[in-house]
């Protein structure tokens, strides 16, 4: 699997055309390495959205310019942007058409030439095979989101931008999305996603890329701006419960994944057994 590089460089972009533009991009710049894991963060209207659908061809820049891998996304149609980015929409609704969710995952990786080992593959791991050959809305809308992200999945992108691919799922269905893309990632594939859920950032991403107002604020380490209090609150986030946890205790290195945060957990409890046992034995030693 080919891991795909981002490169945005100077975008600027405006919804309207005309006077009362809202320009949604002031100059944006962004590299992404192929195989890098970045989550996209800020509050609502920062434009994350819309730099997104630039990838894909959905918008095009009114200045400036994006690459996603040796293809200028300019001289590329949406669909032709298909075989290299994998897009899931803010909205799953924007993007389920068929007949049943089997038939929707199937489309893609069909109309592409993919096996369809593929699409068994992909909603195996994101557990919808007991649903497959129900009508995409009849099932509840964190299903749907699930379904449009198999879909994607199943065309094998060498990219993968995910626009909230969390919003709306409870704890079991984000474990699952993020087995999915850590294992993608494991592969080499690239992976952007946007996102308010921190928990979900601090499982999936290295690399955190912060907007606001039309721009890029921060750019920085996951594990870095997760320890960020300040940074993280203007933009209105705060710190995963995980990572609240791992501050009030002053854990050692600064952990940031849930897994990880329980394992330097055990470290704690290991110290504080270790003093009690010494505050005994001196107990014991002085009688
Ligand atoms: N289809 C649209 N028409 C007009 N303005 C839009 C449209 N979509 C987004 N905007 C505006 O562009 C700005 C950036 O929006 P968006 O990219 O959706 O931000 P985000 O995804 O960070 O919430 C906001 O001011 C928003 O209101
Ligand atoms: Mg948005």
């Amino acid at each position: 699997m080919t891991g795909y590089a981002v490169r945005v460089e100077a975008v600027r972009f405006a919804y309207g055309g005309g006077e009362g533009d809202v320009e949604a991009l002031k100059g944006v710049s962004l590299d992404v390495a192929a195989g890098e894991r970045v989550a996209l963060l800020g509050p609502n209207g920062a434009g994350k959205t819309t730099l997104t659908r630039l990838l894909v061809a959905l918008r095009r820049p009114a200045a400036g310019r994006v690459l996603v891998g040796d293809w200028d996304v300019a001289t590329r149609r949406p669909d032709e942007m298909a075989r290299r980015v994998g897009y899931v929409f803010q909205h799953a609704d924007q993007q389920l058409f068929a007949r049943t969710i089997a038939d929707d995952v199937a489309f893609g990786p069909r109309r592409l030439g993919r096996p369809a080992s593929g699409v068994a593959a992909a909603l195996d791991e994101l557990e919808l095979e007991a649903v497959a050959g129900l009508h995409p809305y009849d099932v509840p809308p964190p299903t749907r989101k699930l379904v449009a992200l198999a879909g994607v999945l199943a065309m094998e992108p060498g990219l993968l931008v995910l626009d909230e691919p969390t919003a709306g799922l409870d704890r079991r269905e984000r474990e699952r999305v993020v087995a999915a893309l850590r294992r993608r990632a494991d592969a080499g594939v690239t992976v952007l996603a946007v996102s308010h859920d921190l928990a979900f950032v601090a499982e999936l991403a290295e690399r955190a890329v912060v907007m606001r107002d039309g721009r890029i604020v921060e750019d920085r380490a996951v594990g870095d701006l997760m320890y960020d209090r300040a940074a993280l609150s203007r933009v209105g986030l705060k710190p995963p419960t995980t990572v609240e946890i791992s501050m009030a205790l002053g854990l050692a290195g600064g952990p940031v994944r849930a897994a990880e945060v329980v394992e330097a957990l055990r470290g704690v409890r290991w110290t504080q057994n270790a003093e009690s046992s010494r505050d005994a034995e001196q107990a014991s030693g002085s009688s």
